[in-house]
């Protein structure tokens, strides 16, 4: 089996959008033509504003199919109390879909996404009991010898320089929850920096762990950190032996993303503990 996915995520339609960067992501979304698009969360700065969803559905129109999409935290209105407060989610509902548990299945891959963003909080995340529930109960359907991936738009960990952002409130049961579901790997955004880790660096105790990859902000100003101003997304690739992780970079010179690092791990669920020779980067005698 081999597989790929295009990881973007925190669009943010509305002033910190730019419109240039997101026509060269969907000219390189069809050129990749992944198996799986993913989307996790921040489609716009402020879901308050109709005109803003509308631009993010003009845009969507323009990536290949299939997705798996899920809210952000910006998805959820700031300034209508009403709605913040009783029906968070309304308008990604009506724009994006009703759907926030999506589960993407094909042989040898399941990927499920999970919900993070509530009215009462502004920034911050965090996995109800609900949700926690259903997403074991979903992962649980599948057996171990699938690849398990998880959608989320809050992250579990802040990498170095990140420290003090809102991550998930309950991060540390969320992690467990994964590793006892034998999640293999976590796609996430929400602090606009890429990274590609392991949840073995917050929870050095569990067994097995979760490849960690965070999107950057895809398609707007508001890069964080070392990607102040800069826009990113990931290209994975599932295969039968490996996870490989590419992150990609938009490079204002040449006006399309290029590769600025790749991360390759042996599939767990394939029984595999060591990366096979042929799939290293750097070719060793080991
Ligand atoms: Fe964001
Ligand atoms: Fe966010």
């Amino acid at each position: 089996m081999r597989y790929t996915l295009m990881h973007i995520s925190d669009l943010h339609a509305g002033r910190p959008f730019n419109p240039d960067v997101a026509v060269q992501v969907a000219r390189e979304a069809h050129d990749i033509r992944p198996d799986l698009l993913v989307i996790s969360g921040d489609f716009v700065q402020r879901a308050d504003f109709v005109h803003q969803w509308q631009v993010i559905t003009t845009f969507l129109k323009q990536l290949p199919e299939p997705r798996l999409m899920i809210p952000g935290n910006h998805d959820v209105p700031l300034f209508h109390f009403f709605d913040r407060l009783f029906r968070p989610l309304r308008r990604y509902k009506r724009y994006i879909s009703s759907d926030i548990n999506p589960v993407f299945e094909r042989p040898g891959l399941a990927v499920v996404g999970g919900n993070t963003a509530y009215g009462w909080t502004v920034d911050g995340g965090y996995v109800n009991p609900q949700q926690c529930t259903i997403l074991e109960q979903i992962f649980n359907c599948y057996s171990d010898d699938v690849c398990k991936v998880a959608v989320l738009h809050h992250h579990v960990l802040n990498p170095p320089g990140c420290e003090g952002r809102h991550k998930i409130r309950n991060a540390d049961e969320v992690v467990r929850l994964f590793d006892r579901c034998n999640v293999e790997l976590l796609l996430c955004g929400h602090i606009h920096v890429s990274y590609v880790g392991t949840t073995l660096d917050v929870r050095p105790d569990m067994q097995q762990g979760t490849i960690i990859c965070q999107s950057g902000t895809t398609t707007s100003h508001r890069g964080k950190g070392r990607e102040q101003g800069q826009n990113s997304y990931n290209l994975i690739e599932i295969a039968d032996r490996v996870i490989r992780i590419e992150q990609r970079l938009y490079l204002e010179d040449v006006k399309h993303f290029i590769p600025v690092s790749e991360h390759v791990f042996p599939r767990r669920s394939a029984h595999m503990y060591v990366v096979p020779p042929e799939e290293r980067i750097i070719k060793t005698d080991i």
